[in-house]
């Protein structure tokens, strides 16, 4: 009788995230044209840029064809601060954000009316990848505002028919109170932060294991399989990776299926992806690690064409959907350290760190001179139950995996708990370099 109860393979799915691979190359190809039309026609800039390029929207035939037309950088977009780059009129632009550049102005991105619409249907498809159903609880503790995450998440779980609680970020006790009271089932969450709100159920005497939470949707900033693996085991959840950035959207450009957790699907119907060597901009074939690119095949108020993400990834053949998924973000490559001439990006200290049971998943790099060459060193910390860490011992420990692993000489802290400055919100700063002071 139980084959009768059994949900059908796709339910729940729309038809293109189990269509053929000739079917979505098609809907991309005239979706692109669409797109490379539009930005011509409405936006000076990617005129000129085809123009001096020497390449027109009408000379694609086939998607490859795309790997003609030039890249968008961040430095574009700063250089048409705040509206320059906008495909339709102001007046249908329904909403602006804009992520906080670390120095100068924030970049601007807009939204129609349909750009709002699409952005919710592809977070609720994320949100149901990742099992949530119509009718469950999600906490959003992404930040509200200029930010993308919480209203980007909000929309998406509405869209979908869930019940949201627009928590934002911050007030970590608040955000436990209402964990415990409201009963949610999902929460949407910075990894980081997500670690943080662990301890505050800890600290308060709250199993953290034992919360109502079924699945965390984690995403905006680097994370490892070690840290997925330690946050599922601490909070006893299901945890999944969402991606996703301003430029190109917001959360929801690529998301992972909980049956599966093998990488963000990317939603193809939605945006191209390509990888590029990040030094010389060539194409590299799927399964090869280099630069992400997105171009955009639905936007209207923002159409993007070949943004360079900096987000290091490959592109990874389809398993639980007909779209391609790409493998977790190694990191960004504005975020690679070099020391002593070895490339390091923090998320490999991070899965090292998280090797050791006794120590919790928060770290800190500080990069610092010494004399002419760089020198690292990991700060990290133990769990709050352990009695009597031999610190020397661990940070022997950690110094030869990394030597080993990693290739580079750190100097290891492994500090009392709760001595690293946790996130308040939002991302995590892992890395305070110390080299221009
Ligand atoms: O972080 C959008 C977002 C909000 C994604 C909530 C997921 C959840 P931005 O502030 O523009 O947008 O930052 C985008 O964050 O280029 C990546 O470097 C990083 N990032 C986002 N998601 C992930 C992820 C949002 N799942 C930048 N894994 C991106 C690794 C991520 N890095």
């Amino acid at each position: 009788m139980s084959s009768v109860m059994k949900p059908a393979p796709h339910a729940g799915l729309h038809a293109i995230e189990h269509a053929s691979r000739d079917e979505i190359v098609a809907l991309q190809l005239a979706r692109l044209r669409d797109t490379l039309h539009r930005a011509y026609r409405h936006v000076a800039h990617y005129r000129e840029s085809f123009d001096a390029a020497g390449v027109h929207p009408d000379d694609v035939r086939e998607l490859s064809d795309l790997a003609r037309f030039p890249f968008t950088t961040k430095k574009d977009l700063r250089d048409h601060y705040p509206f320059g780059l906008f495909a339709v009129p102001r007046e249908e632009v329904v909403r602006i954000h804009a992520s906080s550049g670390t120095t100068g102005k924030p970049t601007v991105v807009g939204y129609t009316q349909r750009d709002v619409d699409t952005w919710a249907d592809l977070v609720a498809r994320s949100i149901h990848a990742a099992g949530g159903r119509r009718g469950d609880i999600v906490h959003v503790a992404y930040g509200y505002g200029l930010f993308t995450g919480g209203l980007g998440a909000h929309y998406g779980a509405e869209r979908l028919g869930c019940t949201v609680i627009p928590m934002s970020g911050g007030q970590t006790e608040k955000q436990v109170q209402l964990i415990v009271d409201f009963r949610p089932d999902l929460i949407m969450v910075t990894p980081s932060y997500m670690q943080v709100i662990v301890e505050e159920l800890e600290r308060q005497g709250v199993d953290a294991r034992s919360t109502s939470l079924r699945v965390g949707i984690f995403g905006a900033e680097p994370w490892t399989e070690a840290m997925r693996v330690d946050i599922e085991r601490r909070a006893g959840l299901d945890a999944v990776d969402i991606y996703g950035l301003s430029e190109v959207m917001g959360p929801g450009v690529a998301s992972e299926c909980i049956e599966s957790k093998d990488g963000p699907v990317i939603w193809e119907d939605h945006f191209l992806p390509e990888i590029v060597d990040p030094e010389t901009g060539e194409l590299l074939p799927d399964g090869v690690e280099g630069e992400l690119v997105f171009t955009s095949l639905t936007k209207e108020a923002l159409p993007i064409v070949r943004y360079r993400t900096r987000d290091l990834t490959r592109l990874l053949p389809p398993t639980s959907r007909a779209f391609r998924r790409m493998g977790k973000i190694v990191g960004r490559s504005d975020d690679m350290l070099i020391i002593r001439g070895v490339n390091v990006f923090p998320t490999q200290l991070e899965e090292i760190v998280l090797q050791h049971r006794q120590l919790s998943g928060q770290y800190q790099i500080v990069v610092s001179r010494d004399g002419p060459l760089d020198a690292v060193e990991l700060r990290c910390e133990f769990q709050p139950d352990v009695v009597g860490g031999d610190a020397a011992a661990v940070s022997d420990w950690l110094r030869q995996r990394i030597k080993t692993l990693v290739g580079i000489s750190t100097r290891v802290s492994v500090l009392p708990c709760n001595t690293i400055e946790r996130p308040s919100t939002g991302k995590a700063r892992r890395v305070i370099d110390r080299r221009g002071t």
